[in-house]
């Protein structure tokens, strides 16, 4: 074990339901192991501006059922120029902390990738994202909890779309990735779930719709992702009245309640396990990496093969949601 004794710790990037937990973790795992934690706000921007905080197990207290991050977060552009990162340097060392936990998403992992080729300092780095558009761990910490409160929301929304026989077009988030729509499209039995991921051939949609008008289903619920290349609820919208004007169509944006609220359970355990691995990580030298799951065990990444190595989606997945809204 290394002699590494002052941890700074820091959410960056979009707050994600169980960044708190993950706090909790690493707080109360580094002072365990008589290390000192240093809470570090605002992401790297707190760096640059010196807001950090020396941290005691009870400021963890009563954390771990909450959304948001206590430490707040931000997306700093001032971190990625060459005099932001020296500030940010600079305070790390006026605050003595000798090693970081990065919690975040892509990114966090950017900014980690151009701070380290130029500052020498121990890090290791924990996903936290509702995207889970991150390579080296099956869950991101949020996903779980995100796509449950999508799902909770389309559930709502086909009991009034039944009621009214309509259309509806509900917009996800994920800039990049796809994940959210697919899993929670699959979980509400979706017509059509649209993705970044694979071009998205619109006359095919309406075609599946016109089947759909055919056959008198009383409810036709299209998934999009924020990010899909065809564009968002209101243009899938627009082109869906645009071909069949008789149609009652509406469009719904989940947004931002997403992000928010308590986290799952299995965010909570993915949390606690990633906090607690990435201490023992610092202390075993084990450093520039990414603590991540595969296949239900803890396994690190190097920052650099982090970044948008998001895993493609399995085709088969995709034939599936046809046959099984047919
Ligand atoms: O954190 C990821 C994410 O929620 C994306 O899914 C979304 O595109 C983006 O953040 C929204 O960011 P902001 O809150 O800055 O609008």
């Amino acid at each position: 074990m290394n002699s590494i004794k002052n941890i700074g710790i820091l959410t960056s990037g979009g707050d994600s339901p169980g960044m708190n937990a993950a706090v909790r973790a690493v707080v109360r795992t580094g002072i365990h192991y008589g290390m000192d934690v240093y809470g570090i706000r605002h992401g790297y921007q707190g760096m640059i501006d010196g807001d950090i905080f020396k941290m005691q197990t009870t400021d963890v207290s009563n954390i771990i059922q909450r959304g948001g991050t206590i430490l707040k977060t931000a997306r700093s552009k001032e971190f990625m120029t060459p005099d932001g990162m020296q500030k940010a340097y600079d305070q790390l060392k006026k605050h003595s902390i000798d090693a970081l936990v990065l919690i975040g998403g892509d990114g966090t992992f950017r900014g980690a990738v151009a701070f380290f080729e130029q500052y020498t300092i121990p890090a290791v780095g924990i996903p936290g994202t509702i995207d889970k558009d991150l390579a080296g761990t099956d869950f991101t910490i949020g996903f779980d909890t995100a796509v449950n409160t999508a799902v909770e929301a389309i559930d709502k929304i086909r009991d009034t779309a039944d009621a009214h026989d309509r259309l509806f077009v509900i917009e996800v988030m994920g800039r990049d990735a796809g994940y959210i729509a697919l899993n929670s499209g699959i979980s509400c039995g979706a017509e059509d779930i649209l993705i970044p991921e694979q071009v998205t051939d619109i006359d095919e949609v309406l075609n599946r719709i016109d089947i759909d008008e055919r056959r008198k289903k009383s409810v036709h619920i299209i998934v999009v992702a924020e990010g899909d290349d065809y564009g968002g609820a209101a243009q899938v919208q627009d082109r869906i009245k645009n071909r069949f004007p008789d149609l009652d169509v509406r469009s719904c944006v989940l947004g931002h309640i997403q992000r928010g609220g308590a986290p799952s359970y299995a965010d909570r355990v993915l949390a606690s396990r990633l906090g607690y691995a990435a201490i023992n990580a610092i202390r075993s030298g084990n450093t520039q990496v990414m603590a991540g799951i595969i296949n239900g065990a803890i396994s690190f990444t190097p920052f650099k093969n982090v970044i948008k190595g998001n895993a493609p989606i399995d085709p088969d997945m995709l034939d599936m949601i046809t046959v099984l809204s047919s």
